[in-house]
């Protein structure tokens, strides 16, 4: 397993002072940021593109920003993510013809390249690229909207691929996105994820410090 990564999803920030909100909650303990990128298309939702990733970087956030895909084709906007300094990009399988060489696109312009599951995706995408990737990202809701109640079914999915990963004997990070809280975050981690994004837990806290705290210590017991 790798060291535990909580990545805050700016999707419940407060968009009228973003750079404010990230700095707030790297300040409060976050390891990454977790950037949406929602097309209105592969989901029913709009929401920021690479500009706003740049924006980032030139306010000076220098941790690392976890860009997820939620877009239709894939391939057009992954360059542009990796200019505008995205360090790792995941994207959904269905969204993209070739998943194999969007991997290979990916890591061509320098960044890490994951894998994103929705609910009812089947793990056996993973059979032929887990070699590949970087991450695999379990999607817990459906995706396209924040603030969801976390799907059951996939404890076991993490477990699933939990063992799968140990079985390729790589460094491979299991984050999962959705519905993530303080409260399930303990059952969560003992299914096997490393990484976990959380965005109205943690955005709709009065204290981000506060929540980050109790999220870690939920993973450590
Ligand atoms: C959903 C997004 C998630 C979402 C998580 O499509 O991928 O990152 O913002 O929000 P919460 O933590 O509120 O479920
Ligand atoms: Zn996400």
């Amino acid at each position: 397993m790798q060291p535990t990564v909580i990545a805050p999803s700016i999707l419940s920030a407060n968009f009228a002072k973003l750079g404010e909100e990230v700095d707030n909650v790297l300040k409060a303990g976050a390891d990454w940021v977790h950037f949406d990128v929602m097309d209105n298309h592969y989901v029913p939702n709009l929401t920021i593109g690479p500009l706003v990733c740049e924006a980032l970087r030139k306010h000076g956030v220098t941790a690392p920003i976890d860009v997820h895909l939620m877009v239709e084709p894939v391939d057009r906007i992954v360059p542009d993510f990796a200019k505008a300094g995205a360090s790792m990009i995941t994207f959904h399988p269905e969204a993209s013809r070739h998943v194999h060489r969007t991997v290979q696109l990916i890591k061509s312009h320098g960044c890490q390249a994951g894998i994103v599951l929705n609910p009812a995706t089947p793990v056996d995408v993973l059979d032929y690229v887990l070699g590949d990737i970087d991450m695999v990202l379990l999607m817990s809701v459906n995706p396209g909207f924040g603030g969801q109640a976390f799907i059951p079914s996939a404890l076991d999915k993490l477990r699933r691929v939990r063992s799968m990963i140990d079985a390729s004997g790589r460094e491979v990070r299991l984050e999962i996105d959705g519905g993530v809280k303080a409260e399930n975050i303990g059952e969560i981690a003992a299914a096997g994820a490393d990484t976990f994004v959380a965005g109205s837990a943690i955005f709709n806290a009065p204290d981000y410090a506060d929540v980050i705290a109790r999220m870690k210590a939920a993973v450590d017991d």
